[in-house]
């Protein structure tokens, strides 16, 4: 069995406060995109395998496919370690990078895994949770808003299909380090909606996400900005051509990007499974 794990990128990202938890308080405007991960699902007999054919995507217990197996398992009421199921993951979403790979690879895993053990849907959103802030998201797809740690959601109405340039930057980032930045540096209140409040604190540490947000400007994308906590930047485009000539301008001045599109949740929830 083959599933799809599709990235996201955050339209707009507002840090609300600090909780008692030690996550923040979001609101969030996710969207998804048509670049994903593939995940094939394999019984065989033995303890649970995990394969990547990105030698920098750790393929040991701590990832996220591994995590969330190991969950699942324990949710269906099995003892022990997770068996006779090997997963080979195909990683094309970059890590690091604030586009979800690692927990959109999780929800897919989940959602598989679920069928092949028969774990009811209750149980893989709790289990979902459990794994991190933005595995629930990944289980609807589409527009939603994201409130509380950015899984207390809500279906938007989809907004119109865009076109989308990712700009992957050299560097990556950590989710626990952009977060970690912004509390130190306390950006003042931004007035406008979409926006992403990690945006500053980020690009305080890596100019480079403000240069690229500027050239997709300057390329005519209707917005750009930082997705989650970095370090992908996408600007978004209504017509294809357009989208593909900023990509080119992009990588002439060298730098890594792609052209996508975003995905409703119609056709998320259509091609996750295949
Ligand atoms: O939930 P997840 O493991 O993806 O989050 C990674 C880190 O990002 C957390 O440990 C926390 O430091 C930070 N985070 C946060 N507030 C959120 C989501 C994530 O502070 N709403």
């Amino acid at each position: 069995m083959r599933v799809r794990a599709f990235a996201k990128i955050n339209l707009s990202l507002r840090v609300l406060g600090t909780r008692s938890d030690g996550y923040h308080e979001l609101r969030t405007i996710f969207q998804s995109i048509a670049l994903h991960d593939t995940l094939t699902i394999r019984a065989r007999r033995g303890a649970f395998t995990l394969t990547c054919d990105d030698p920098a995507c750790p393929a040991d217990g701590t990832n996220l496919i591994y995590r969330a197996a190991a969950g699942l398992w324990r949710a269906a009421g099995r003892r022990g370690a997770p068996r006779d199921v090997a997963i080979d993951l195909q990683k094309r979403i970059p890590m690091q990078a604030g586009l979800g790979g690692g927990s959109s690879d999780a929800a897919a895993a989940l959602r598989a895994l679920a069928r092949r053990w028969r774990v009811g849907e209750a149980k893989v959103r709790t289990t979902a949770a459990a794994l991190g802030a933005d595995v629930p998201y990944f289980l609807e797809g589409g527009a939603a808003l994201g409130l509380e740690r950015g899984d207390l959601l809500f279906r938007l109405a989809e907004p119109p299909a865009r076109w989308v340039v990712l700009v992957l930057p050299d560097f990556g980032v950590s989710t626990k380090d952009a977060f970690a930045w912004f509390d130190r540096d306390r950006p003042a209140p931004q007035e406008h909606e979409l926006v992403n409040d990690l945006e500053a604190p980020v690009a305080a540490r890596h100019p480079e996400i403000a240069r690229i947000i500027a050239a997709l400007r300057r390329s005519g994308a209707s917005h750009a900005a930082m997705s989650g906590s970095g370090s992908a930047v996408f600007g978004l485009f209504s017509g294809r051509e357009t989208a593909v000539e900023a990509a080119r301008r992009l990588k002439a001045s060298s730098r890594r990007a792609l052209v996508t599109r975003t995905l409703n949740h119609q056709r998320y929830q259509a091609l996750a499974a295949t």
